[in-house]
């Protein structure tokens, strides 16, 4: 049992005090989520991450290596280039060496919508909910390559009995049961901006929260799942956000160029807007593949164009990897050590009468760490440009940029496009942009199996579902 002594001399003494003040079930509970911390691990994040934050880089951020960079197809060589990728990530996927991973166990506080965000309604029309979305996308993957791709889903403490409970009640989206498989990440406690004291968010529990999307690897270590993968065949995972629906699971090009190029982690990444644009971008730094968070860029380095008037950090990450399993052994099996990073929040908690406060202004600091943190530690890395329009547009905000209206409007001009390549075409609105349209993964990946798969003298008058085969 934590002393009030080893609480004092790590500054969260207030606890103590407030563990004198609960009795019964209260206080047992509370002392155990006490108990639970690792008090050296938080003092030292205090110390580091509260107050001025962290000095900003220093060390060189220059572009991406052009070795081990695959740009867009410009000419017939990157065609040929991309085939063979193409054709060796298929082989992957047949033969069984690939995982799914999504990345769920975030509290989606921007959207400011209640539950998971994998149960966010976002399709125009049928109202499906992203993971729906996702697991149609892993059964046609799965379905086109004979693959077995196992899909792991990671939640958080905050949001796994609801995520399973409503996979329970779906039906697991189709899939079959044993094939989804969850995983719980860690949490750690929010700490008062001003004096670094671990916040409660009511008298007896502390406010936690997920410890940020670099809890993967731990948590799959710790889960088991790590040596489930290797005994089951998979040498590499594909991990993915829960907010893009745009996604292309699984893409074997994406798959193939990974392997292809020996490397321990990819990436995919999309042209930055503009210099403003919210979004962590891959360079080299200090010699090293890493991705550089919008907020610790410079707006001068950030702003910086070549002599084509191109941005130098143009590389904006969307977050899709590949990450080898023995990589991911290598650095749990280490001692995995990512760095944190701080992130200022506001965070409801209870004052010391007892009393709930809503704050108006952040006030509080919770410590993350980031799954593209690891890239640094990989020998080889690969970094594959995509086009955004076909495979970005998260769900981050509740309005205006990143929100599900322009979700909704790049996924209904993205089936557009697949449809004009099938010879129908799309009323538009006033404003020129197509009517909402949904097409089930399951039907169609890419416009060529859309193309396939529609029957003759289709046509689109409105709003249009294309749902699944048979
Ligand atoms: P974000 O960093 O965008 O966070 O997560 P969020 O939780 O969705 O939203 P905000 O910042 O609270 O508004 C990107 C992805 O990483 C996952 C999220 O579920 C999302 O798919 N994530 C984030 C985790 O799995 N665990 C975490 O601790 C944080």
């Amino acid at each position: 049992m934590t002393s009030r002594a080893r609480l004092a001399a790590a500054g969260q003494e207030h606890l103590a005090d407030r563990l004198e003040r609960l009795d019964g079930e209260a206080r047992a509970r509370l002392q155990a989520e006490i108990d639970a911390l690792d008090l050296d691990l938080i003092g030292r994040l205090v110390g580091e991450l509260v107050g001025d934050g962290a000095p900003p880089h220093e060390g060189a951020i220059e572009p991406p290596d052009p070795d081990g960079l695959v740009a867009l197809p410009r000419d017939d060589g990157d065609v040929v280039r991309d085939a063979r990728a193409r054709e060796a990530g298929e082989e992957l996927l047949r033969s069984g060496a690939m995982a799914a991973v999504l990345l769920a166990g975030g509290q989606g506080t921007r959207l400011g919508f209640e539950g998971p965000k994998g149960l966010f309604p976002f399709a125009p029309i049928t109202g499906r909910v992203l993971f729906e979305h996702h697991a149609a996308k892993i059964a046609a993957v799965r379905k086109r390559y004979g693959a077995a791709l196992p899909w792991y889903i990671l939640t958080s403490p905050q949001n796994d009995a609801v995520t399973r409970e409503a996979f329970r009640e779906a039906g697991w989206y189709g899939l079959p049961p044993e094939s989804v498989r969850f995983v719980v990440q860690g949490t750690l406690p929010a700490v008062d901006r001003a004096t670094g004291r671990i916040l409660l968010e009511a008298p007896d529990r502390l406010a936690l929260s997920p410890n940020g999307h670099g809890g993967l690897l731990s948590a799959l270590r710790d889960a088991g799942a790590l040596d489930e993968m290797a005994r089951e065949g998979v040498r590499t995972m594909f991990t993915f956000q829960v907010d893009n629906p745009l996604v292309r699971v699984c893409r074997p090009e994406l798959l193939g160029h990974h392997f292809l190029g020996a490397a321990d982690m990819s990436s995919v990444v999309v042209r930055k807007v503009g210099p403003e644009e919210k979004m962590g971008v891959i360079a080299r730094v200090d010699g090293r593949t890493g991705v550089v968070e919008y907020s610790d860029l410079s707006p001068e380095m950030a702003a910086e164009r070549d002599d084509r008037g191109e941005l130098v950090l143009w590389a904006g990450s969307i977050a899709v990897h590949c990450v080898d399993v023995a990589f991911a052994r290598r650095l749990t099996d280490g001692g995995l050590q990512l760095p944190y990073h701080r992130a200022v929040k506001k965070v409801p908690y209870v004052a010391e009468d007892g009393a709930p406060v809503e704050p108006d202004a952040p006030n509080a600091v919770k410590f993350e760490t980031f799954l593209f943190d690891a890239l640094p530690a990989a020998e080889r890395t690969v970094t594959v440009e995509a086009a955004r329009e076909d495979e970005f547009s998260p769900i981050k905000n509740a309005e205006g940029a990143d929100s599900p209206a322009t979700a909704r409007r790049d996924l209904n001009r993205l089936y557009a496009r697949w449809l004009a390549d099938a010879g129908v075409m799309v009323p538009r609105d006033a404003a020129g942009e197509p009517v909402d349209l949904e097409i089930d993964p399951r039907r169609a990946l890419d416009p060529h199996e859309l193309a396939a798969s529609l029957p003759p003298g289709f046509t689109v008058d409105g709003p249009t579902v294309i749902g699944p085969p048979g």
